[in-house]
């Protein structure tokens, strides 16, 4: 996708509020536990590597991505610590994960099965690093008998080529009040645990919701996504423990402002109808860029005032109420705070009725991303 570095719109992120987000959850975190990063879709909407780079200065010692393609951009660019790829990977691609040394997940016997098949093919050089994946009540992947963790187990243990390097599951509720689901999945991943002869190096179970609000879960490391990025993973459901930084912002410029009169359309379908003369401004952000089409109503800030989103948003443009005529070139801001107001994330996310996650992920490569402190890095 090509980048409009020459439009006034930006994502702008402060790494240092990823650092400082990890390094406050560690204060409740036992010490004993590592920390992997989760920076799979680019961060979040933030930005892979800027990402990672922060929360090495946090102390984490490894990252999760869903891709393999993701984790080779965190190698190709410099990133030496263990990387868990969290998907399964096609096994004939399984040849770059072990020359990269990346660990993946191995969620079913079918997949282990086409591995087998296939290893004699693979150049593995050193043995492929695999997290056995245990479906404890997400319903997604993962094994969730005793017998076929047993069996898949043993298989990989007894392989040359193989190391079984991890064990874990994902909870589907630890960021809702209700606690009994979240201690079912709880006890059924402890349960299989039980079953193995022995537990392999890492041990994990806890997302972001569960370090917070669970006592991490069972296990030896976290994988920690939402929180680092300064977000409630629950959205305002639970009360967080520790004070969290949104990374994030959105911003952009007013570059058309006009008084239109009363009865003026605004936009495709003439959806909006001033019902008097009105200072309507233009701001060059759009559904293309990730700003979804259904935030028509919602609204932005100029100024420290809070500015309806008039008429439907386009693919590149959309059009805001201001109270007054602004200057061109007028800061908007879209995600975050101006003059002392705040358009958060989940604010966003409540309008569009989604999460925060999926608006800050859907916010696309069309928009720069600018790093605070290391400006002219894309
Ligand atoms: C398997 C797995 N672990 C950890 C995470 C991180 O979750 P969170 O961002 O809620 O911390 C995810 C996110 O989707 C995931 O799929």
């Amino acid at each position: 996708m090509i980048t409009g570095w020459h439009r006034p719109t930006r994502i702008i992120v402060d790494p240092q509020k990823i650092t400082e987000n990890i390094l406050s959850q560690r204060k409740i975190i036992a010490p004993d536990k590592e920390i992997f990063a989760v920076v799979k879709a680019n961060g979040y909407g933030h930005g892979d590597l800027a990402v990672a780079k922060a929360a090495l200065k946090a102390g984490v010692t490894g990252f999760c991505v869903a891709l393999l393609d993701e984790a080779l951009h965190l190698r190709e660019n410099g990133i030496t610590e263990p990387i868990l790829i969290l998907n399964m990977v096609d096994p004939q691609f399984l040849s770059l994960a072990s020359e990269n040394n990346l660990s993946v997940t191995c969620g079913n016997q079918e997949w282990l099965d086409q591995v087998l098949a296939q290893i004699n093919h693979l150049s593995i050089q050193k043995p492929l690093k695999l997290h056995l994946k245990i479906d404890s009540g997400m319903g997604r992947i993962g094994f969730f008998d005793e017998k076929s963790l047993q069996k898949a187990a043993q298989i990989i243990s007894d392989h040359p080529q193989l190391e079984l390097e991890g064990i874990f599951t994902h909870f589907a509720t630890a960021d809702e009040a209700d606690e009994e689901y979240y201690q079912h999945q709880l006890s059924t991943f402890k349960k299989l645990l039980d079953t193995l002869p022995q537990l392999p190096r890492y041990v994990h179970s806890s997302n972001s919701a569960a370090a917070l609000w669970h006592e991490a879960g069972v296990g030896n490391m976290i994988r920690m996504g939402i929180s680092m990025y300064g977000l409630n993973p629950s959205g305002s459901a639970l009360v967080l423990p520790v004070n969290l930084q949104p990374a994030l912002e959105l911003v952009s410029e007013l570059i058309q402002v006009k008084l239109v009169p009363a009865d003026t359309g605004i936009s495709y379908g003439k959806t909006y109808t001033t019902d008097c003369p009105q200072w309507i401004g233009t701001v060059p952000i759009g559904y293309a860029d990730g700003y979804l089409r259904s935030l028509q109503g919602f609204h932005v800030l100029v100024e420290g005032e809070l500015c309806e989103i008039v008429g439907r948003i386009n693919m590149d443009q959309l059009m805001i109420h201001l109270p007054k005529k602004f200057p061109l070139g007028t800061k908007v801001t879209l995600i975050g705070e101006n003059r002392g107001k705040i358009v958060s994330a989940q604010d966003v996310a409540d309008f569009a009725k989604t999460i925060h996650y999926e608006i800050c992920c859907l916010l696309s490569d069309r928009l720069p991303r600018i790093y605070l402190g290391e400006r002219d890095q894309k």
